[in-house]
């Protein structure tokens, strides 16, 4: 990928973020969030596990996260790629005496941009939530490298992203796109249909009746800025995302799930009590393995090698 196409893909991600500065944390930690935080507290585990001391958030976003991670004897920073990002993550930890400068711009796309201002890099631990789903496939590695390269030997990489394999979980549009694009091999079936090509249609139509293709809607933006949905967010298989951190040079690579469904998202109306109480239940053990496709989320807990 060219430098003038990753512009214009950071481009569209920083007018999507540029409105949610301010509001952002209310919306997604406060106490009038939809769902509780329930990643906040297990990274809260992750990172007293590992006993660090120098922590970068990459993609901080208003310091949604780093917020809860000061303590006496730990140095945090963070950077982030959306200016109104930045100043509100400023302004909240100046409020807790964390030094204007260990807050910047940045792109987790460019190695450089992982140091603070001072020049140091060499962090405990590298957290990155919220960010993968904006990287293109094509820079993924690099971004890896980053953070690896950022991390002193022995440090954790704590790296976030939305889980694909939850579309079989779902039974809606997510789950249709997987079949389609990843499970059936839909070139192969038609290029060897010949005389049962209107049977193949038929199945593939009947497939598509499998699931309610019209949800969930689309997530628009709040003014005239692009919507979630709207701009790059992929998801990640996460097995494959796990792969690509060893070949990067990690040990000890895990998968933390988070975000349970105890049913499917469409029918949790039924019984929106039970549904939250049962879901977070499931939240006690991240590394349930029904969480490949029960959890809508997940983290990659890797140690540099
Ligand atoms: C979903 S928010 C997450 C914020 C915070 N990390 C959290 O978990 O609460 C995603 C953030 O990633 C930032 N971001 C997106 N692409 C980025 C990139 N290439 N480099 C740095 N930050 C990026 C956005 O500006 C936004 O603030």
């Amino acid at each position: 990928m060219n430098a003038p196409e990753r512009d214009s893909v950071e481009r569209s991600i920083k007018h999507c973020y540029s409105t949610w500065g301010t509001s952002y944390y209310a919306d997604y930690y406060g106490s009038d969030a939809p769902y509780p935080p329930v990643h906040l507290d297990l990274v809260k585990r992750l990172v007293a596990e590992r006993g660090v001391k120098r922590l970068l958030d990459a993609g901080c976003g208003p310091a949604s996260m780093l917020r809860h991670f000061i303590e006496p004897g730990r140095d945090v920073y963070g950077f982030d790629l959306t200016p109104e990002m930045v100043a509100e993550a400023r302004r909240v930890l100046a409020e807790q005496g964390v030094p204007h400068d260990h807050v910047w711009d940045g792109s987790v796309a460019v190695g450089a941009d992982f140091a603070s201002p001072a020049g140091k890099a060499d962090y405990d631990c590298v957290l990155c939530s919220g960010v993968m789903p904006h990287i293109p496939d094509a820079i993924e590695d690099n971004v890896i490298a980053n953070i690896r390269h950022a991390l002193r030997p022995g440090g954790h990489a704590i790296v976030e992203a939305r889980n694909e394999l939850f579309s079989m979980f779902t039974l809606n549009r997510y789950s249709h796109e997987f079949y389609l694009k990843q499970l059936l091999p839909v070139d192969a079936l038609r290029e060897q249909a010949g005389d049962e090509r209107d049977g193949l249609n038929a199945a593939l139509a009947q497939v598509e009746g499998m699931f309610r293709t019209d949800l969930p809607p689309i997530r628009r933006g709040k003014e005239t800025e692009p919507g979630y949905d709207e701009v790059l967010s992929r998801t990640h298989n996460p097995l494959l995302l796990q792969q690509r951190f060893l070949a990067g040079g990690f040990r000890d690579v895990q998968l933390h799930y988070y975000h349970f469904h105890c049913l499917p998202p469409m029918v949790s109306s039924h019984a929106p009590r039970l549904f939250q109480e049962v879901s977070l239940q499931m939240e006690n053990n991240s590394q349930d393995w029904r969480g490949l496709f029960m959890a809508s989320a997940f983290f990659v807990v890797a140690q540099r090698a």
